[in-house]
C-alpha cells in the first residue's frame, strides 16, 4: 500500500495551480495552467524535494545520521538534500561528479552554504560514480555511522503520486476539467509517478514528456521499469499499459542534454515577459517550448485543459555558467 511508505513533510502544503492568460492568449488557447512545484518553501523548491520528503521518511525509518548523495555540480537534487539534511538536523556528504567548474555552479554554492561535506570525484562515469557512492557508505558504515543513500528512483516516485492527487483536488476546486499535462521527460521518476497517480485515481489526463536527456525509446524503457517496480513494491494491479496515454515529443532534445534549443530560449524570454514565469533551461524552459509546440500542432486542441508542471530548477538562472547569460 502506499500510504505505508513513511514521509517527511518539506513541503508547507500544495504548491499553487495558476492559469496562464497572457500566455494562453498568445498561444490561441484560452486554458493553460502551471503546477508551481518552483515556489516551494526550502532552498528554491523543486521537484526533487517531493521525491526527498519520501527519501526522507525511509532515512528516518532506518535511523540514518547522514545522508549521502552523488551527483554533478549542477544537480537541484544536490542541492535539495543538503538543504532537507540542514532541515532535519543530518550531515550531508555530497560525492560531485564531473569537471570541478570555476566559477562554481550557483546549485554548488547553495550545497555548499547549506553545510554540506564536498568530495570530489573527477571525471567519472555513471557507473563509477554509483560504484564510488557505494564504497563512500560502506566506509562511513565500517566506521560506525548510519548513512542513507539519496537516489532510489521507486521510493523518489512516490513524491508525484502524491502529487498527481494534489493536482486533482486543485484542478476540481477551480471547475478545471483538466485533460492534458506537460512535463519534462528525463530520468523518469517524476514522470513514473505521476502516471501512476493518475492512473490511480483513473483520471483521463494524456501526458507530454518533452524529452530533455534520452531518447524515446530508452525514455519509455526507463519509466515502463520504474513503473514495473513501484506496482510490485507498493501492490498496485495495473489494470491497463499506462503508456498509453503518454505521447513523448523529441522536438527539444537539440543537440542533447543541458544544452538550448532556439525554442526553449525563446519560451524562456516569452514566459517571464507575458508570465514572470523564470525558466533554467536545462529542463523547465524545454518543457514549455514543448508545451506551445503541442498547442501549435493540435496535440493540445484549445477546447482541452493542460497543465505544465513548472519542476523549479531555479537557481541556474543564476548560474555563471548559464546560457541565458552567456
Ligand atoms: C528542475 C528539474 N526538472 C526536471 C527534472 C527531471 O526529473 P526526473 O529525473 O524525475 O525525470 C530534474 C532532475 O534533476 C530537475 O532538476
Amino acid at each position: 500500500m502506499l500510504t505505508s511508505f513513511p514521509r517527511v513533510p518539506l513541503l508547507s502544503g500544495p504548491t499553487p495551480l495558476e492559469r496562464m492568460v497572457r500566455a494562453g492568449s498568445h498561444a490561441g488557447h484560452p486554458q493553460l495552467w502551471v503546477k508551481r512545484d518552483d515556489c516551494m518553501p526550502l532552498a528554491f523548491g523543486g521537484n526533487k524535494l517531493r521525491n526527498l520528503e519520501f527519501w526522507l521518511g525511509q532515512a528516518l525509518e532506518q535511523n540514518s545520521d547522514i545522508l549521502v548523495i552523488a551527483g554533478a555540480a549542477p544537480s537541484n537534487q544536490v542541492r535539495l538534500t543538503a538543504a532537507a539534511a540542514a532541515r532535519m538536523g543530518l550531515e550531508c556528504l555530497v560525492l560531485y561528479a564531473g569537471p570541478d567548474l570555476s566559477p562554481p555552479h550557483s546549485n554548488r554554492l547553495l550545497t555548499e552554504m547549506m553545510g554540506a561535506q564536498i568530495r570530489c570525484l573527477g571525471d567519472v562515469d555513471e557507473g563509477m560514480r554509483a560504484r564510488l557512492a557505494g564504497q563512500a557508505v560502506a566506509d562511513l558504515a565500517a566506521a560506525g555511522r548510519r548513512p542513507y543513500l539519496v537516489g532510489d528512483p521507486i521510493i523518489g516516485a512516490l513524491g508525484y503520486v502524491r502529487a498527481a492527487r494534489e493536482l486533482h483536488e486543485q484542478a476540481v476546486a477551480a471547475r478545471l476539467d483538466l485533460r492534458h499535462v506537460v512535463l519534462p521527460g528525463s530520468m523518469g521518476v517524476t514522470e513514473a509517478g505521476m502516471i501512476l497517480g493518475a492512473a490511480m485515481l483513473g483520471l483521463p489526463w494524456t501526458f507530454h514528456l518533452v524529452s530533455v536527456e534520452y531518447e524515446a525509446h530508452d525514455l519509455e524503457a526507463r519509466i515502463r521499469s520504474i513503473l514495473a517496480d513501484l506496482c510490485r513494491s507498493s501492490e498496485v494491479e495495473p489494470t491497463h499499459d499506462m503508456l498509453d496515454r503518454v505521447r513523448i515529443h523529441m522536438d527539444q532534445l537539440g543537440a542533447g542534454y543541458g544544452k538550448p534549443t532556439a525554442a526553449s530560449i525563446e519560451a524562456g524570454h516569452l514566459f517571464a515577459r507575458l508570465e514572470a514565469l523564470l525558466l533554467e533551461q536545462t529542463y523547465v524552459a524545454k518543457a514549455f517550448a514543448g508545451l506551445l509546440s503541442c498547442v501549435a500542432r493540435g496535440d493540445i486542441p484549445a477546447h482541452e485543459a493542460a497543465c505544465i508542471v513548472h519542476t523549479g530548477g531555479t537557481p541556474a538562472l543564476f548560474s555563471p555558467v548559464s546560457p541565458l547569460l552567456d
